[in-house]
């Protein structure tokens, strides 16, 4: 007797196993039936049906994988020309066809299309291969860097330039960015404060939602678009010292309240993927991190995308001292919720192994295998795995492109300083244009400037003469970015001499910011001060132009500058921007995402600190506990009188909403944009909470004697609630504090 027969003698006993056997053969019945549909026969597999469900496509091609084919689909190797110099990569010229992924560094559409035919023509399923690089900030046409355009406080249009980008990427064979970096930072010393938005996590992550909506558009199947990656997943930003790739100390409360609320709202726009850090969070690396990767993001939050590790960070374990072999590390990674290996191929050393002697369920390796499955479906791939090759003069730096990138950068523009209304600068006035970066090309695309080209910038120099065609404008370098080398000094004293005005061109080189460049002052190279400081001894008016990848400490220079322009590393368009600022055509409207020390050994300071004991104590005995230009600082050539602020209520419920609204008039004589900041102030709660928390933030054109309404609607669960250390949002009655400018509002919450 079969157990079948065995089971029906059993149930037949009684009426009800008959019905309840009845109801089990239906069931079955549907199972095979969806299952048979799903693998049909060979010549039209369901996996190559577009008609059919992502689902039961990615069930379908799962089925039919061996553990061989499905490790890799978890792997991604490098290929062509690695232009990041932390990771030596490397040419691959045998690439199998059976790959995942590959981290293509190339911009020929027809390799890819080559690599592809490959893949499909020569793999036993023809899984497409799914191509990514990181653009960071632009492709070609680059863009400021991310810290810029935080400045511009205008997501809108990071939007528009994220989907240039998207669209340069994906005609040139890309199909996935690791971009947006949405690490908040607040040390200025570490490098990467360049990628990422700034110190302040509710910026973070409305500029995350910018980014991974003009990456992903409404549509990955759309041949425009491309996946976005959220990274580095999470807490990177906190590296110790300023350091990279090092440990980073994380209470859970902090981590809950500023690291990952940059993330959720990327996740719940619908990034395709996030990247686990190269970091250890308090003593559990960031890509062996179970409670992060798969208790918060894939099973509190839902994330069905997928998470690829940070480049060898699998591997790193080891170093990192919680792995001792690299199957341990595999095995770590993986189990935490890593699905893709970046790099150091130790997936597709060691899994096959784990899944044999039982360390490593299948269900875990089918579910990273969906994941990654479902992203080459969503994106198209199996149904149109070629992209056309279309000539390069018609995919880059189009002329719709570049305006995209001169507002971006315009809008990102920071005036600092503008003593005695020295900018604008008449239209016929000479000046002198002095310093390193006067005529650079390559150092005003910033790091990470994928195939953006120095040809292609125009030079700050280059920009003043076309904007200044009537003024006398002579140049001299001065000295070069560092060293000791004071010989043009004199030069650019002449230069100077001979002009009224002194356009002093000072910053970092590109390779000052980005991965792997800390620094352990962030003020300019003594040359670099020194000769500011000669030149403001001929008591000539100094407009100093920074160009930089992080806030500086321009302590000791900043009082011999009658104005200080921070043009950030502006991406091609170079110089334009500044210059329409200098002469007055463009107003700026910038404001700082990120505080500048009065001096580095202030660090960290960040607006939004916790209350503390004793706030009027504390100070430092040397120096000045304020910064220097402080967070959302930053001038216009017009001037804005705020109202009063006015809510329609002093008192809700937590179900009620307010609205609040303050009336901000330009009582200058031209036009000009404003950012309004919300902050909300809790004095009292469970939990310790920031002086103040951006909450909403919002930029308007106001025209010259005109008034503007800005208006913030609060609804108590999102704006006044905090998140604790488990996760849970938390809205507490009591009293609030809502605050514009120095105008302040309070508010009661009421059960
Ligand atoms: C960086 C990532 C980058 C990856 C791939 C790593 O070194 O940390 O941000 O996306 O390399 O180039």
């Amino acid at each position: 007797m079969t157990s079948m027969q065995l089971n029906r003698k059993l149930l037949n006993r009684s009426g009800f196993y008959k019905g309840f056997l009845i109801l089990v053969i239906f069931i079955l019945l549907i199972v095979v039936s969806c299952t048979s549909s799903e693998n049909r026969d060979d010549e039209s597999p369901v996996y190559k049906d577009k008609n059919a469900p992502i689902e039961s496509r990615v069930r379908d091609l799962i089925g039919r994988m061996t553990i061989e084919e499905k490790i890799y689909q978890l792997t991604q190797v490098a290929f062509g020309k690695n232009m990041n110099i932390n990771n030596i990569g490397g040419e691959m010229d045998k690439i199998p066809p059976e790959m995942g992924s590959i981290i293509y560094v190339n911009q020929d559409p027809a390799v890819r299309n080559a690599l592809q035919k490959k893949a499909i023509e020569d793999s036993r399923l023809g899984i497409p291969i799914l191509f990514a690089n990181d653009i960071i900030h632009g492709f070609k046409t680059i863009y400021p860097i991310s810290l810029g355009q935080a400045c511009s406080w205008n997501p809108e249009i990071v939007k528009q330039a994220c989907a240039v980008a998207a669209k340069e990427s994906r005609s040139s064979g890309i199909d996935w960015t690791f971009s947006p970096m949405v690490d908040v930072a607040r040390d200025p010393r570490w490098g990467r404060v360049a990628e990422g938005y700034g110190e302040d996590p509710y910026a973070n992550a409305v500029f995350s939602i910018a980014s991974v909506q003009g990456y992903q558009g409404d549509d990955l199947g759309d041949e425009n678009t491309i996946a976005a990656c959220l990274k580095h997943y999470v807490g990177y930003g906190a590296s110790e010292g300023g350091r990279d790739y090092v440990y980073t100390e994380i209470s859970k409360q902090t981590l809950w309240d500023t690291y990952l609320p940059p993330f959720e709202a990327g996740v719940n726009a619908g990034a395709a993927t996030i990247m686990s850090g190269f970091h250890d969070i308090s003593g559990v690396p960031a890509s062996a991190n179970y409670y992060t990767l798969t208790e918060v993001l894939k099973e509190k939050w839902g994330f069905n995308g997928f998470v690829v590790s940070d480049w060898n960070s699998v591997k790193q374990l080891r170093s990192q001292g919680v792995a001792g072999s690299d199957r341990e590390a595999t095995l770590k990674a993986i189990t935490a919720g890593v699905d893709m290996d970046m790099a150091d191929g130790l997936y597709l050393e060691n899994v096959a192994e784990l899944i044999k002697d039982g360390s490593l369920p299948v269900a875990r390796l089918d579910d990273a295998v969906s994941r990654v499955l479902r992203l080459k479906f969503q994106l198209a791939l199996f149904d149109r795995p070629y992209v056309l090759e279309v000539p390069e003069e018609e995919r880059y730096l189009l002329p719709e492109y570049l305006l995209v990138a001169e507002k971006l950068a315009e809008e990102s523009t920071v005036l600092l300083k503008n003593e005695h209304k020295t900018l604008p600068i008449s239209k016929k006035a000479s000046l002198a244009i002095i310093g390193p970066m006067a005529k650079e090309q390559e150092n005003l695309l910033g790091s990470w400037s994928a195939h953006g080209e120095a040809k292609d910038v125009i030079s700050i120099y280059e920009a003043m003469q076309q904007e200044f065609p009537d003024s006398k404008i002579i140049y001299a370098k001065g000295c070069d970015f560092e060293g000791i080398d004071k010989t043009g000094f004199s030069e650019a004293l002449n230069v100077a001499r001979k002009a009224e005005i002194v356009v002093l061109c000072l910053g970092e080189k590109n390779s000052w910011s980005g991965e792997n460049a800390s620094r352990s002052t962030i003020s300019l190279p003594e040359i670099q001060e020194d000769l500011l400081t000669e030149l403001s001894r001929l008591n000539k008016p100094i407009v100093l132009l920074l160009t930089n990848g992080r806030p500086l400490e321009l302590g000791r220079i900043e009082p011999h500058c009658q104005s200080i322009v921070e043009m950030w590393q502006p991406g091609v368009v170079g110089g334009n921007p500044v210059a329409g600022i200098i002469s007055g055509r463009i107003n700026p409207s910038g404001k700082l995402a990120m505080t500048f020390p009065f001096a580095t050994g202030q660090i960290p300071i960040y607006y939004n600190m916790r209350q503390q004991g004793r706030p009027r104590s504390g100070k430092y005995q040397d120096i000045t506990t304020e910064p220097l230009f402080e967070f959302t600082h930053g001038l216009s050539y017009t001037s804005f009188k705020y109202g009063e602020l006015k809510a329609d209520k002093d008192t809700i419920t937590k179900t009620e909403k307010l609205v609040i609204d303050i009336s901000v008039s330009n009582i200058g004589d031209r036009d000009g944009a404003e950012v309004v900041h919300w902050f909300v102030t809790d004095p009292v709660s469970t939990v310790s909470r920031p002086v103040k928390e951006l909450r909403y933030f919002e930029k308007q054109m106001i025209r010259a004697g005109q008034a503007n309404v800005f208006r913030f609607e609060i609804d108590p669960m999102r704006d006044l609630s905090y998140v604790d250390e488990l996760g849970n949002r938390m809205l507490e009655s009591g009293e609030y504090y809502i605050s514009v400018n120095n105008k302040k509002v309070k508010i009661s919450l009421i059960d």
